[in-house]
């Protein structure tokens, strides 16, 4: 079971995607929740004007790639692996926190999931915010450090295979109001907003009786939140 083969490694360790590489695009695996938030995220890319180019950071085995076409899709990703898996995209074997892409050559950058995998957050912003064109969008997707966010994101999600064990360490949950300092400070005004599973859908899909799931917006940023924000200029 893929929830149990990794119970060996340190939270958050990469050796994870390669281990699970084959269970990225089921759509009933470890991985499933990653796909009902990419059809979320994807809602807030605009329509691409031709030429344009989209940055998908930590872009996994590209999950967000079928949900944004038109765009020139690079993603970038420390996993080979799972680079090798992605489709319509432009692969960049690289880590966030050094990008190996010129300052203002993306239309949109994502940051899907992955600021809560990084060890240098300001860092991860920097890099995402430098990347953006003047006017360019923003579009990003965490989890926040908070209990609630520990006990339901980490403990409750990976428990029952919403998330594949260990895939979070605690200690790298977002701190919400630095995250929307540093974009500040590189000229991006991010406003967040919170957004869970549908609960009908949950229900349906556990007993097999809806595909996937929908998220919707909720109250409450304090577990799963999403960010966008244009850069002035
Ligand atoms: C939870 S997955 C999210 C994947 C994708 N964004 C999605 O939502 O389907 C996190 C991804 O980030 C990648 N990753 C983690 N740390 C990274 C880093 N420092 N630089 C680049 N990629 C990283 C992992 O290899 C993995 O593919």
């Amino acid at each position: 079971m893929a929830g149990r083969a990794h119970d060996d490694l340190e939270p958050n360790d990469p050796e994870l995607y390669e281990r699970l590489a084959d269970q990225w695009w089921r759509p009933d695996g470890p991985f499933v929740m990653l796909h009902w938030l990419a059809a979320a995220r994807a809602r807030l890319v605009p329509q691409a004007r031709p030429g344009a180019v989209l940055v998908d950071l930590g872009c996994g085995a590209g999950l967000l790639a079928p949900h944004v076409r038109g765009y020139r899709h690079i993603g970038v990703d420390l996993s080979e692996t799972s680079l090798r898996l992605a489709r319509g995209i432009d692969p960049v074997c690289a880590d966030v926190l050094d990008v190996p892409l010129a300052d203002g050559c993306a239309d949109v950058v994502v940051a899907g999931e992955i600021l809560e995998h990084v060890h240098d957050l300001p860092r991860a912003v920097a890099e995402a915010c430098r990347l953006l064109k003047p006017g360019g969008l923003l579009v990003l997707d965490t989890l926040a450090d908070t209990a609630l966010c520990r006990l339901v994101a980490v403990g409750i999600a990976e428990r029952v295979g919403l998330a594949p064990r260990g895939v979070h360490d605690p200690a790298l949950l977002v701190d919400r109001r630095a995250l929307v300092r540093e974009c500040a400070g590189h000229g991006v005004r991010l406003e967040l907003r919170g957004i869970r599973p549908a609960v009908f859908d949950l229900l349906a899909w556990s007993v097999r009786r809806r595909p996937s799931v929908r998220m919707v917006p909720t109250a409450t940023t304090a577990v799963l939140f999403q960010g966008t924000g244009r850069k002035i200029g």
